[in-house]
């Protein structure tokens, strides 16, 4: 099933929540809304199922207008950003639940319930109690009674805020199999951004009640359109500048007396222009160097084996370089460096 929001906005009171959200999810895809606390990610989720009906704008599955729809008539599962689950129920029954109140009978309920606990793998956990489970198992049960219903549309608020990191990457990839497995449109919250990145088909980045972007995880990471997104979604050096031209596809800017080009990523309606480029992006040599240069002094460096940090205090601020795969130390403090890094690695944002 396909989903698409047009226009939604939500108020409480006098405060706007979501100031005009429009996206569209397609049938199977697994799509992100990546954003910081309180940007609206709840809220959206919560209209796609029916437990707020905005303000203004419409809510569509396939070409059904569901606005007004009440939630127990949308299909829909979800995993709410806290699963409670019920502690006086067994697993089974807390993934029963929803069946039994929709009457179906005890057979199929059974059938059900055993088809979601395999899919999570839980089958040997059913007579268990939540108490009785680790926080992942517990993770699995919220995702086995979200699926129990064979919902059309899984929504997902923040499943794995409650699991220590190594779990949490163990489940990102459980998750992403079983969504691929199933084919069910999925819209997935975080604000996690390498959760984002390495799960999600497309992500749509929130901030105060707006989408900023939607692309896919290499687009958002390479072009990012703003400022918000490029430093919300990875690591990025930063600085003012202005447009003093153009060569082909790249835009010249100046830093300063220093002249730099770089891809602009949206349109640049005047001259105060950022530049910006990844620490991964760059490298740090003593002398020459091609492409954009910038000149600084080592303020500090460290040596991890696979990479190595610097930073260097250039005219214009801090840079991060990040060196992969160093053959030996690439830079000591109070060195003078070249800071080089390629055009092509280099975006120009209004
Ligand atoms: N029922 C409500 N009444 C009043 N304000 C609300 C209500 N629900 C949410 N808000 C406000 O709307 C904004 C968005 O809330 P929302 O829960 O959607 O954020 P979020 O992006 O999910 O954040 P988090 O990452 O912290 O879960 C917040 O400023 C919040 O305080
Ligand atoms: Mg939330």
């Amino acid at each position: 099933m396909r989903l698409r929001l047009e226009g939604v906005r939500k108020f409480f009171g006098d405060f706007e929540a979501l100031k005009g959200i429009s996206f569209e999810v397609d049938h199977g895809e697994l799509f992100f809304i990546l954003g910081p606390s309180g940007c609206g990610k709840t809220t959206t989720l919560r209209v796609i199922a029916g437990f707020y009906i905005p303000d203004e704008g419409r809510v569509y599955f396939d070409d059904r207008d569901v606005t007004f729809t009440p939630p127990y008539k949308r299909n829909i599962g979800m995993v709410f950003q806290y699963y409670a689950l019920w502690p006086h129920m067994t697993v089974y029954d807390n993934v029963a639940y929803g069946l039994k109140i929709r009457g179906l009978p005890e057979r199929e309920i059974r059938e059900r319930v055993r088809w979601a606990l395999e899919l999570v793998k839980l089958e040997e956990h059913a007579k268990k109690y939540p108490n009785q489970l680790s926080g992942g198992q517990q993770q699995r049960v919220a995702l086995a009674r979200a699926l129990v219903v064979e919902p059309q549309i899984l929504l997902l608020d923040e499943p794995l805020s409650n699991l220590d990191a190594k779990l949490r990457i163990e489940m990102r990839e459980e998750i992403k199999r079983l969504q691929n497995r199933l084919k069910i449109t999925t819209v997935y919250v975080t604000h996690d951004q390498m959760e984002a990145l390495s799960m999600a088909d497309r992500i749509a980045v929130m901030n105060d009640g707006l989408i900023m972007q939607i692309g896919t995880p290499v687009e958002l990471y390479r072009k990012p359109r703003n400022r918000f997104v490029a430093s919300f979604i990875g690591e990025i050096n930063m600085f003012e500048g202005e447009l003093v031209g153009r060569e082909g596809d790249f835009a010249v800017v100046e830093l300063d007396g220093n002249t730099v080009k770089g891809v602009p990523t949206a349109e640049i309606p005047h001259s105060r222009v950022a530049v910006a480029f990844r620490p991964e992006a760059a490298s740090v040599v003593k002398e020459g160097g091609g492409g954009n240069v910038l000149e600084g002094e080592v303020e500090s460096s460290m040596y991890y084996g696979s990479k190595e940090t610097v930073f260097v205090k250039t005219d214009f601020g801090m840079v991060k370089v990040e060196m992969f795969n160093p053959r030996g130390r690439v830079a000591r403090r109070g060195e003078r460096v070249r800071v080089v890094f390629d055009p092509s690695d280099t975006i120009v944002l209004p």
